[in-house]
């Protein structure tokens, strides 16, 4: 009960509705959809103001991967705050950022050993985008720079970035600043004909971006994808065999392969890599959100010997002149080698092959329900699209699966007619059905 001194007190949510602008958030909508005050988050659970619990089915924007307040990595960060918590990276070094490429090179067993960092998701991809377009001029090809991206795909939403997504409602406003790429067929396993497999319409993909090599090479740098998960495209889930057929068409047609391991990276797709589902080495790899288990903004972009060598002369110019000032924090890399050890001391990936079968039992109900489709997993995504014919209003569908998820107890942000969860990595069996059965209940009041 509010005390007499408290009434006019703005809560937390007034005040951030007054003084902060939210991201991916149209503010007027906030008139009827709620904004949540969050207190303090332990685990896979978020608790706001008034004490109310919400299971984060969505590891706060796919970043949270070993729970919110983990001991181990708040005990790497302290003692790391007492050594040094920031030092410029350009002519500087520090322990916890070597220690981490070290350990980073290791996982690709050295096929990607120089490692760029950034702070967040989209500078790694604008990165891996600035380094192929320089390595072409230093190879004395300044022709080839021209990108490809997939349909659907998402890669951030800086100017370079935004160029190679596909979404258009991140587009559509700013389409007069983006440079011109190609974008090709998705090979998004829901195209399947009846007959069909993911591995075909991996295959027609594969087809049609050949096509586009053959005319084009001489004027492409590189194509930059998300392996496996197209994850704000709806999560679209294709077959291995796409990245298989991909890396021989760039090694034929001389174009770099960009693997965007932002979302899927650090486990998520059930290895570390996602690239290793189909045994392929892209020649860059980006990665951001689990790399730190969402503590602390960090992102970095991974390279081979090859490209680095190129940009190693005499000339100043000929170097990789990219800088953001905290790249290479030294508190968020002690996070992400936190989370390193974690996988390795805890086992982790073989443990999620469990937890993802919890996440299979805990959703069974939505493989049977006529009003969805598309039921799909990749290691600890689990998606499923509900048939438009039973949406009264598709664009508020997603608030409102937010909304009355909220009343459920769980945090989920459906991206239009897909509902999908990615929680932290330490998940109980008992969390996994709580989810399935919180989410199942909302999805009723919602169509109801
Ligand atoms: C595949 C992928 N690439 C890049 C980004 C951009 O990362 P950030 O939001 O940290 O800029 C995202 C964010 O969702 C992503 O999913």
């Amino acid at each position: 009960m509010k005390v007499i001194s408290d009434l006019n007190q703005p809560t937390l949510v007034d005040r951030s509705l007054a003084a902060v602008w939210h991201p991916c958030t149209q503010m007027k909508h906030h008139e009827s959809f709620p904004l949540i005050g969050i207190k303090k988050g332990k685990g896979a659970w978020l608790y706001e103001e008034n004490g109310n619990a919400l299971l984060d089915c969505i590891s706060s924007w796919w970043t949270n991967l070993f729970g919110h307040s983990n001991p181990r990595i708040n005990q790497a960060i302290i003692h790391q705050l007492e050594k040094i918590e920031h030092v410029m990276l350009a002519g500087f070094t520090h322990e916890p950022v070597v220690e981490l490429s070290e350990k980073l090179a290791a996982l690709t067993n050295g096929n990607l050993g120089h490692i760029f960092y950034a702070s967040d998701g989209a500078s790694a991809v604008e990165i891996a985008l600035k380094m192929s377009h320089h390595f072409w001029q230093l190879d004395g090809k300044p022709q080839k720079k021209k990108f490809v991206c997939l349909e659907n795909g998402y890669h951030g939403e800086t100017l370079g970035a935004l160029a190679v997504t596909d979404v258009a409602i991140f587009r559509e406003a700013y389409g007069s600043l983006l440079q011109d790429v190609y974008t090709v067929a998705s090979p998004d396993a829901r195209k399947a004909k009846v007959g069909e497999s993911a591995k075909d319409v991996a295959k027609h993909a594969a087809a049609k971006l050949e096509k586009l090599f053959e005319k084009e090479h001489q004027h492409i740098a590189a194509i930059i994808i998300e392996p496996l998960v197209q994850c704000a495209g709806q999560m679209a889930m294709y077959s291995p065999e796409y990245l298989r057929l991909v890396r021989d068409l760039c090694n034929r047609y001389e174009i770099h392969l960009i693997a965007d391991e932002i979302a899927v990276g650090c486990g998520r797709s059930g290895k570390f890599f996602a690239c290793e589902h189909a045994g392929i080495w892209p020649d860059f790899l980006t990665l951001s959100k689990g790399i730190s288990g969402g503590y602390l903004p960090l992102s970095l972009c991974m390279t081979t010997n090859t490209i680095y060598r190129a940009f190693y002369s005499d000339q100043t110019q000929q170097g990789f002149l990219h800088s953001h000032s905290y790249t290479g924090n030294p508190l968020a890399c002690s996070a992400a080698l936190a989370c390193l050890e974690i996988f390795e001391t805890e086992k982790v990936l073989e443990k999620n092959i469990g937890r993802s079968r919890d996440l299979e039992n805990a959703f069974a109900w939505a493989k049977t329900d006529p009003r969805i489709e598309y039921w799909r997993q990749q290691g600890m995504i689990l998606a499923f699209d509900v048939k438009s014919q039973h949406l009264k209003n598709p664009n508020s569908f997603p608030r409102e699966m937010f909304a009355k998820g909220l009343e459920e107890g769980v945090l989920i942000r459906p991206i239009g007619n897909t509902i999908y969860v990615m929680p932290p990595f330490i998940l109980s069996a008992e969390e996994a059905m709580q989810m399935g059965k919180a989410i199942q209940r909302t999805l009723e009041k919602v169509l109801a």
